[in-house]
């Protein structure tokens, strides 16, 4: 295949990165953009005269010139957007989540494999340099055994009516957790609330267990003065903290553990029969070389569009994340009832 041809639809916030993103890269090129409000169109076509811009996003899912279409829509269009591009023959990608259902998500993944089309969710975060590093540390059992994962996602805005800020924020804490551990999880309780907008969770703590006892804790809100986008891991042996906020150095290893010495003339049974001793070594900051994350998806959709392989963000990795969001929704509901996926 020569020159990818592509077709965005939706040019809100997110659309216009995208369209910058796949342009850019020499083997793409973006031909058409859609969007339903004009004044976005308008915006497109100042930045990009030879884009061309229309209303109805069926012009480029059925325009016979576009390889791969990609859907940069609210949530809730994402399904029947992503299932008309299949049915037409296109490669596509979809903003995460993938859809809204799990039923939905696997009617996609089997129309893409029963078509041979590639279907890619744009999880941005396991294309990002630093997260890869964590998941090499995690891989190489420097930190040993993993104990827990916490991650903090908070800012003011964007607030999305469509979804709460689990669908919304929290897909990308799933996402990484299922990349760095090569599991999805098989419980979570979520608890949240509604400030804003009745039936829309504007913040969210949902406490998923993984398999080898492994607990990740998310802290999702679209209403907290700071922007904050950190994990902390703690394993047995050594801990690391990913900040996203810090661009030059986003990955700290601190040399800290606590062992349990168990002297042997003692009971062992009793809270006295153990001794806890705290080791404090050297915190560390290994140079990463960063990436622009947005720019190694692209070429990864573009890549898995060349060479049909399984990519890092294949459907059923956007489908094993819609799950445990799914589930901790049903949680949410119940105010934290433990739900098993
Ligand atoms: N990967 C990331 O870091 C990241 C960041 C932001 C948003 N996103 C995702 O990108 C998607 C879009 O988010 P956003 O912030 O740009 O939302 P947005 O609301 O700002 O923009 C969505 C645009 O889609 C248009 N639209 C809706 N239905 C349409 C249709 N049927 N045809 C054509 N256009 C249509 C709307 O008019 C709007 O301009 C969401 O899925 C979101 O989760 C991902």
């Amino acid at each position: 295949m020569e020159e990818i041809t592509i077709g965005v639809i939706g040019a809100g916030r997110w659309g216009p990165n995208l369209i910058r993103n796949f342009n850019s890269d020499p083997r793409a090129t973006v031909i058409m953009v859609s969007d339903k409000l004009s004044a976005r169109l308008k915006l497109i076509k100042e930045r990009h005269s030879d884009i061309a811009v229309t209303e109805f996003a069926e012009e480029i899912i059925k325009n016979p010139k576009i390889d791969a279409v990609v859907i940069s829509t609210p949530t809730s269009t994402h399904f029947e957007l992503a299932k008309m591009a299949l049915q037409n023959g296109k490669h596509v990608f979809v903003e995460k989540p993938l859809a809204t259902t799990v039923d939905e998500c696997e009617t996609l993944v089997k129309l893409a494999v029963s078509l041979n089309r590639v279907l890619f969710v744009g999880h941005i975060f396991v294309y990002n340099a630093g997260i890869q590093a964590v998941k090499k540390y995690i891989q190489s059992g420097e930190l040993g055994s993993i104990h827990y994962i916490h991650s903090t996602r908070t800012n003011l805005g964007p607030i999305r009516t469509d979804v709460n800020a689990l669908w919304d924020l929290g897909t990308h804490d799933v996402s990484i957790f299922n990349y760095w551990l090569g599991e999805a999880p098989l419980k979570v309780s979520a608890i949240g609330n509604c400030f804003l907008n009745p039936k829309v969770e504007d913040v969210v703590f949902a406490t998923y267990s993984y398999p080898k006892n492994i607990l990740t804790n998310i802290h999702v809100s679209w209403l907290n003065p700071k922007k904050v986008r950190e994990i902390v891991v703690v394993g047995e042996k050594k801990m690391l903290m990913w900040d996203d906020m810090d661009i030059q150095n986003p990955i700290r290893l601190y040399d800290k553990k606590v062992t349990l010495d168990k002297p042997e003339d003692t009971m062992v049974d009793t809270f006295i029969g153990f001794r806890a001793s705290i080791y404090e070594g050297d915190t560390t900051i290994p140079k990463i070389s960063l990436n622009e994350p947005l720019a190694a998806e692209c070429t990864a959709f573009l890549k898995a569009v060349r060479e049909p392989s399984s990519s890092l963000s294949d459907g059923i990795k956007g489908t094993e994340v819609v799950k445990a969001i799914v589930a901790a929704n049903r949680s949410l509901i119940e105010r934290g009832r433990e739900v098993s996926l």
